[in-house]
């Protein structure tokens, strides 16, 4: 089967879509510390753009929790591979992800910061699939609603491929 990848999502309206969280995150956060916390690998590159059209102090910490193998179906449970090097106690937490899909993994995640004590903890993303929630979770900041689609690039994979691509696109197998 031949993979083709089609755009959903250009590169200059991820940017410009940066931008306006970056702005609307500022004005909330109103000058406090920021604890920004990666979801790697596929926060990366949102994290890092985001970050960096944030004035003020922002410090970064990564965590690693399993979420898919090698298919595109959710595992259900995740696991925390690795762990963050910070103490947030205190701390405004703001969680980076790629994309929320049925919600499992956030949902897990933030139950899990929260029993460290922030001071607050927010949930930022970059892509939100509305339609295959299967738990709620309350997310403060999202980049572009999608449908039900594969999607990949800006760090988003498939089997580990594609993350590197500067816009996000939908994957196709044509045979
Ligand atoms: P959830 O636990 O089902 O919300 O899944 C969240 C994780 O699954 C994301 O952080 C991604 O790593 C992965 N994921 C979900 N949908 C996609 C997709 O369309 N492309 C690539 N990865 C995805
Ligand atoms: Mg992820």
């Amino acid at each position: 089967m031949a993979e083709r990848v089609e755009v959903l999502i250009p590169k200059e309206k991820v940017l410009k879509r940066v931008d306006e969280l970056a702005e609307q995150i500022m004005k909330d956060y109103d000058g406090q510390e920021l604890y920004m916390v990666c979801v790697l690998k596929g926060g990366i590159f949102f994290m890092v753009d985001l970050a960096r059209k944030i004035k003020g102090d922002v410090l970064f910490d990564f965590m690693i929790v399993s979420s898919y193998g090698s298919g595109t179906t959710s595992s259900g449970h995740i696991k925390i591979k690795k762990d963050l090097d910070g103490n947030i106690e205190g701390k405004n937490v703001l969680i980076v992800e790629d994309i929320i899909d049925s919600g499992n993994t956030l949902c897990q995640l933030r139950k899990f910061l929260l029993g460290r004590n922030p001071a607050s903890l927010k949930i930022c993303t970059i892509l939100d699939k509305p339609s295959r929630r299967e738990v709620e979770v309350p997310v403060d900041y999202i980049g572009f609603e999608i449908p039900d689609e594969f999607v990949i690039g800006y760090g988003l994979d498939y089997d580990q491929r594609y993350r590197n691509l500067d816009y996000i696109g939908v994957l196709r197998f044509d045979d």
